[in-house]
């Protein structure tokens, strides 16, 4: 059973997806940890009142060292024998450090399509470019950001009158049915290079 972190910085309702699906029976993972590097990220409340360790590794204490306080993450992830990282909503930009120790055993979820719309604000691009689909994407991670072998993606209309809150919305609940699954496609194909299978379209339908 494979021990897994994720590691938020706010609300965490990816988060709370991956511990919910990983409660079912026969899921082949467990969530042993919850990580934020912000103390008063929303998720560390769930996961402590879920019976999940909730561990704030504050990134201020740290300043400019952002060497110093992955290398401090790393030693509490070693020390907890975790062995594969979910990136849920956590805010900051990794280094080689961390990055180049969990390679292949470290997935990020992005709001958008990749390659399109790599950072923030993307449902606002999305609106602005006049793209006709967006999505998530979740992802293996690699030292460029929002890069990395795709496992899997989902996809949902723009509509005409949409607004950005409302494209979010509707990427958000493919998020959160997207990344249980592709994670489990993950773990059960031994983490081997991703099939052309997992990409899915439209996992559930729009409202
Ligand atoms: C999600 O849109 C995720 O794709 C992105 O950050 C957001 C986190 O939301 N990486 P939540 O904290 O999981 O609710």
């Amino acid at each position: 059973m494979t021990r897994i972190a994720i590691f938020i910085s706010g609300r965490g309702s990816n988060m709370r997806s991956l511990v919910s699906a990983a409660r079912a029976p026969g899921f082949p993972g467990q969530v042993v940890l919850v990580l934020s590097n912000d103390p008063a990220a929303a998720g560390l409340d769930f996961a402590r009142k879920a019976g999940i360790e909730a561990l704030c590794v504050d990134h201020r204490p740290f300043g400019k060292d952002r060497q110093a306080h992955e290398q401090a993450i790393d030693e509490a992830l070693h020390a907890r024998g975790i062995e594969l990282i979910c990136l849920a909503g956590y805010m900051r930009l990794l280094t080689p450090c961390l990055v180049d120790r969990w390679q292949g055993k470290m997935l990020n979820i992005h709001p958008s399509l990749l390659p399109a719309f790599p950072g923030l604000h993307t449902h606002r691009r999305a609106l602005e470019t006049g793209v006709k689909l967006h999505g998530c994407t979740v992802h293996l991670v690699t030292q460029i950001m929002d890069e990395g072998p795709i496992l899997a993606q989902a996809a949902v209309p723009v509509l005409p009158d949409d607004t950005e809150d409302a494209l979010a919305d509707r990427v958000l609940a493919q998020e959160h049915v997207l990344y249980p699954m592709a994670l489990r496609n993950w773990l059960e194909q031994d983490r081997k290079a991703a099939p052309a299978d997992a990409v899915l379209l439209n996992p559930v339908p729009s409202a």
